[in-house]
């Protein structure tokens, strides 16, 4: 009796030292639309993102449409892949295009360089991504070479892309098969410019960016969106810089931030990590705010009229490649920890879209964080895939402003310079166009259910229904000979009553809600 008394008391104190889980959504004071560009994707010529993993050729005996895996096109549909940066990345800036235009075998063949010394045969050029584009849905976005090639190179890009009339470079695509121009809105101006896209500084590379992009011009009807190559992170001065000096310029600048335990030596395994480990990755991934806050406070200040779009057009982590996997093809498995890396960085992305228009995670398949992995004709869909799947709700919907209040954990580990309180729940909410609200809940805790309150303040709502990815083990992953042990399920625990909603959410899981 008495240890009964003890264990309750115990069980007590454990209550009162926790702090409620509560969620409070703001539909009644809802924020900026969602652009469906948040959930924008990056196909980099590197490993086998391209060729294996989106392309196999006519030829192959894996199943194709004109070339395009087909499972892998059935899988990104799902997704509903609202734009796609092609092609790189700091291959963009060796890549030259003619290259990879006309007659398949008599298209050369080059170096990547960047990625490994691995011959590029350039049978996946420009025709073949915008085709591509056409079959996703998906707006093109073209990286152009500012680093190693012309001026003239990329206006003549432009041309044969998007003229209709009867101009050299439209006759020329219209020889290689294609009359009508293609949809081009976005066109990056080089990429990493302090870096692979040729170590310039900030002043120097902002005077390129106004001659590059005085001469891409607006064909019959299309008008370009011109971005800047932006800052690495913490760069706030080439933000500045840039925003001073081409600010007036450009349509967009961008930026690049990498959940990244550092960039010398070993990143850290994508599969086997530690609990700490696990905690101090969701810290750097939260991260991003403050780095968001910074660069937006630097064009607010410079552009107060809001004019110039930030573009986060590479996130996502970055960890060791896999072994037994070729060096330089960044080719990394992915975990549940990725997934809620995925959901948390999205969380934030929704608070900032006054100024940030666009993110592209690095990158869609086989590289880096991405959202497909391919080996031969066996594919693998990641828990950050499903994570994309679960949020693409979000897309185009309008932003209602959330607020957590929940336990926190201490973040441990070297290389921290954000903040070392780590809040358990991450959460997001918007409104589509039919008025339908969706909630977007994550328990980053690696072992604790949480059960969380969620005040629907400015919602009529009788009940949620939805899905949630979970996984017992945070290192939890889809492999191709168990592919399918990390995949969303209905999700039931949840009530809703009296404008609240009750939802039991297990230890690593992201769950998505739809009110009704
Ligand atoms: O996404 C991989 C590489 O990371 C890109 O090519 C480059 O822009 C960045 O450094």
């Amino acid at each position: 009796m008495k240890e009964k008394m003890f264990i309750s008391l115990v069980l007590l104190m454990m209550a009162l030292s926790s702090k409620a889980q509560t969620v409070t959504v703001h539909a009644d004071k809802p924020g900026d639309v969602i652009p469906k560009e948040i959930y924008g994707q990056f196909a980099e010529h590197l490993g086998t993102c391209i060729y294996g993993g989106l392309w196999v050729g006519k030829d192959s005996d894996i199943p194709n449409q004109d070339g395009y895996r087909t499972d892998v096109l059935n899988a990104l549909k799902e997704l509903k892949v609202p734009v796609l940066r092609w092609p790189g990345g700091c291959f963009a800036d060796e890549y030259h295009w003619m290259d990879g235009i006309g007659p398949k075998e008599k298209r050369p063949k080059m170096v990547n360089n960047n990625w490994g010394g691995t011959i590029e045969d350039n049978s996946f050029g420009t025709h073949e991504f915008f085709n591509l584009c056409e079959l996703l849905g998906a707006e093109p976005y073209l990286s152009g070479n500012v680093g190693s090639g012309t001026v003239e190179e990329l206006a003549k890009w432009v041309e044969y892309i998007t003229s209709d009339g009867d101009s050299p470079m439209a006759n020329l695509r219209r020889q290689n098969g294609r009359e009508k121009s293609w949809n081009l809105k976005y066109l990056g101006v080089g990429n990493e410019s302090w870096g692979c896209g040729g170590s310039m500084r900030p002043e120097y590379y902002a005077d390129l960016f106004r001659r590059y992009s005085t001469y891409c011009r607006n064909y019959d009807g299309h008008h370009l969106f011109k971005i800047a190559s932006g800052a690495s992170d913490y760069d706030y001065n080439w933000t500045k810089v840039l925003m001073q000096n081409a600010g007036g310029n450009m349509a967009g600048l961008s930026l690049h931030y990498y959940t990244v335990p550092g960039w010398s030596g070993s990143k850290g395994s994508a599969t086997n990590f530690t609990k700490d480990q696990y905690y101090w990755t969701i810290g750097k991934c939260r991260e991003i705010e403050d780095v968001l806050k910074k660069h937006i406070e630097i064009m607010d200040e410079k552009d107060p009229k809001n004019r110039v779009a930030l573009l986060l057009d590479e996130w996502g982590t970055w960890w060791d490649e896999e072994p037994g996997t070729v060096r330089g093809h960044l080719f990394q498995q992915n975990s549940m920890r990725d997934a809620i890396v995925a959901s948390t960085s999205l969380d934030i992305f929704h608070k900032y879209t006054r100024r940030l228009k666009m993110c592209n995670i690095a990158q869609i398949v086989n590289v880096l964080q991405s959202m497909i992995l391919t080996k031969g004709d066996k594919m693998v869909l990641t828990p950050t895939y499903y994570v994309f799947k679960q949020y693409n709700v979000h897309q185009n919907a309008t932003y209602i402003p959330v607020d957590v209040e929940c336990d926190m954990m201490e973040i441990k580990g070297a290389n921290r310079k954000f903040d070392a309180k780590l809040p358990l729940v991450s959460a997001t909410a918007s409104k589509d166009k039919n008025g339908v609200c969706h909630i977007s809940l994550t328990n980053v805790s690696v072992d604790k259910e949480q059960t969380v309150t969620v005040n629907l303040e400015g919602i009529k709502a009788a009940k949620a229904t939805g899905t949630i990815l979970c996984t017992a083990n945070i290192d939890d992953l889809n492999t191709f000979d168990n592919p399918d042990k990390v995949k969303e399920t209905a999700f039931k625990a949840v009530s809703v009553k009296n404008g609240q909603m009750k939802v039991k959410l297990p230890k690593n899981s992201v769950v998505t809600l739809e009110l009704k």
